[in-house]
């Protein structure tokens, strides 16, 4: 997933991009770049690296003009070299684009393209510079020939570009990859993300696939690629900068999780009318499937768990990834509920658009407004949890968490369900303030090599997430596991030493789950237990509030996401841009 950007108006554009850029910095960082008109002239700089270390370096912000464009790039066509960073230009160096998607024909166009042009890069979106700069010296009209270079173009793509003989426009086309306008005050934007601009304006207009906008100064046009016009309001999405800032935090991640004892409350404020309508769909005898990836389908499991334990209705839960053979057991009389933060990983939307066309009636979960998921769903409910910046998914893990126990309290008519639900906030406040005992535990984590989580039941999804959290913030290997699969073969490997993070609150998992840690422990492992009452066989006990059953999940998967985080800082990483990852896979 790559950040792009365009700005026009009255200032210079650079120092303004390159606040964009490093607002965008969390969608992709292993290079970056801007381009801007100034004096009849295009004006290119990028570089690899970070974008305070490049702009060290080519000083982005000198650069003149009150037009231009930027990107951050997170690679998949061509390695992370200055070459294959955005912005890339025609040969007559008149044209300049950023873009974030995949040209799935890049291959065959470029081989078409070769004969009269040169190519400085590897990549999917310069073939889009020179096929743009052919189609506009037969036109020399920007959205005619837009249009005809979207038609040629197969895959996902979000591009915003410029023209050289077209100082006061802008230019942005989607398709199947989010592009977003920011209205300001006598300047206008045109972004992949609102958090590029919410410095300057939270009043956007989003655009649909398969549309062409025309950014003024102080005007937008819409042409879809029929070439209708499209009237289209403004939204204000109320995010303020302090969203996205990291204010007295260190880093996005740490923020994001101490903002949890308050997102959670925001999440559970839903729009009546469209919560029954979910949970009418639900109790509607349709076939149940959820679905996501990473953290989001951890929650997907613990939503079919509770489900099925506690409103006694089955379903199943998947992998975005492995939709294929869910794919073929939906038809109209199922239903797909979706669970993502952004609303664009890839895997997520194909698993979509393989069973949209059967009447499968899509009821979404997600936090990214104006996602791509939001315009593929029948029936949505949003994290309401703010922008998250940290690759990482912490407040939208527990978002989604109390969203889905809103609607199981619901369906199974929770005795006292509201007080519950209500006392979550302080529940997790309360276990936030751990983290002063976990200095031991992170001495041991930060020594080993490989780290296993066990639970049980409801408690496994939460081993899982505890795994992954562990992986992507202090590159640690970790297994999340069904404790009572360890006997099964993973006991194999316990060797002196090894840590295992036992999921173990007082509920009726209890009991077998510390017998798994006896098992470990007798093979010389390292037990730290997640509880709310200690017990002999902990190493190191981290003691979690006793709360209703249900409630459990929610509050074990805060001392994981701590101990993930400063682990990762024990280890010197940079927990809001961990390696190889951003926060969107958005190819698949
Ligand atoms: C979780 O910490 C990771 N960032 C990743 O696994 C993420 O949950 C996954 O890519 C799904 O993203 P989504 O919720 O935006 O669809």
């Amino acid at each position: 997933m790559c950040g792009i950007i365009g700005y026009i108006g009255n200032n210079n554009a650079s120092p303004i991009l390159l606040q964009s850029l490093k607002r965008m910095e969390y969608r992709g960082y292993d290079s970056a770049g801007i381009a801007t008109i100034n004096d009849n002239e295009l004006i290119v700089r990028k570089d690899i690296g970070r974008i305070d270390q490049i702009n060290e370096k080519i000083k982005f912000d000198a650069v003149k003009g009150k037009i231009g464009i930027a990107h951050t790039r997170w690679a998949t066509h061509g390695t992370v070299t200055i070459e294959n960073s955005h912005p890339h230009v025609s040969c007559n160096e008149e044209i300049a684009l950023v873009h974030n998607g995949i040209i799935d024909n890049y291959m065959q166009l470029r081989e078409e393209l070769s004969t009269k042009h040169n190519f400085k890069s590897e990549t999917d979106t310069e073939i889009i510079a020179h096929l743009i700069e052919e189609e506009y010296a037969k036109r020399k009209e920007p959205i005619e020939t837009l249009k005809y270079v979207s038609d040629k173009l197969t895959g996902s793509f979000a591009l915003v570009v410029i023209f050289k003989d077209h100082v006061n426009e802008i230019y942005g086309v989607r398709k199947y990859a989010p592009l977003i306008i920011g209205k300001g005050k006598k300047e206008n934007f045109i972004a992949s993300d609102i958090v590029s601009f919410i410095d300057y304006t939270d009043n956007v207009i989003f655009l649909e696939d398969k549309e062409i906008a025309k950014v003024t100064i102080n005007s937008v046009k819409i042409i879809n690629f029929d070439g209708k016009e499209i009237r289209r309001g403004v939204t204000h999405v109320a995010w303020e900068a302090a969203d996205v800032s990291k204010e007295e935090f260190s880093h996005h991640t740490i923020k994001e999780i101490h903002e949890q004892n308050s997102t959670v409350n925001m999440a559970l404020k839903q729009d009546k009318v469209g919560f029954n309508n979910f949970i009418k769909e639900l109790t509607s005898g349709k076939n149940i499937f959820i679905t996501g990836s990473g953290s989001s389908y951890h929650i997907a499991l613990i939503f079919r768990n509770m489900l099925t334990r506690f409103a006694k209705i089955s379903a199943q839960a998947f992998l975005s990834s492995e939709a294929e053979e869910y794919s073929e057991l939906m038809d109209d009389n199922s239903i797909l509920i979706p669970i993502s933060q952004s609303g664009e990983t890839a895997d997520l939307l194909e698993a979509i658009r393989k069973v949209k066309n059967k009447g499968v009636k899509i009821l979404s979960i997600y936090n990214t407004v104006g996602s791509s998921l939001s315009r593929m769903s029948d029936l949505s409910m949003n994290l309401n949890c703010g922008p998250e910046i940290g690759v990482a998914a912490t407040k939208s893990f527990t978002a989604q968490l109390a969203i889905v126990y809103k609607i199981i309290f619901n369906l199974c008519q929770m005795e006292n369900g509201d007080k519950k639900l209500e006392g979550l906030s302080s529940n997790i406040k309360e276990v936030l303030d751990i983290k002063k005992s976990l200095h031991q535990i992170i001495e041991v984590l930060n020594e080993s090599n490989d780290v296993y989580f066990l639970g049980r039941s409801i408690h496994h999804p939460i081993a899982l997430e505890g795994a992954l959290k562990l992986k992507e913030l202090a590159y640690i290997h970790a297994e999340g596991m069904a404790a009572g699969e360890l006997k099964h073969g993973t006991l194999a490997l316990v060797e002196e030493g090894t840590p295992a993070i036992i999921i173990n609150p007082m509920d009726e998992t209890y009991r077998d789950t510390i017998s798994n840690a006896i098992e470990m422990k007798s093979r010389g492992a390292k037990i730290i237990g997640i509880s709310s009452t200690n017990n002999e066989v902990y190493d190191y006990w981290i003691k979690i509030p006793e709360v209703d059953n249900s409630i459990y999940p929610i509050i074990e998967i805060i001392p994981l996401q701590l101990l993930a985080y400063f682990t990762a800082i024990r280890r010197k990483n940079n927990p809001d841009y961990p390696r190889n990852l951003a926060k969107s896979v958005t190819v698949k």
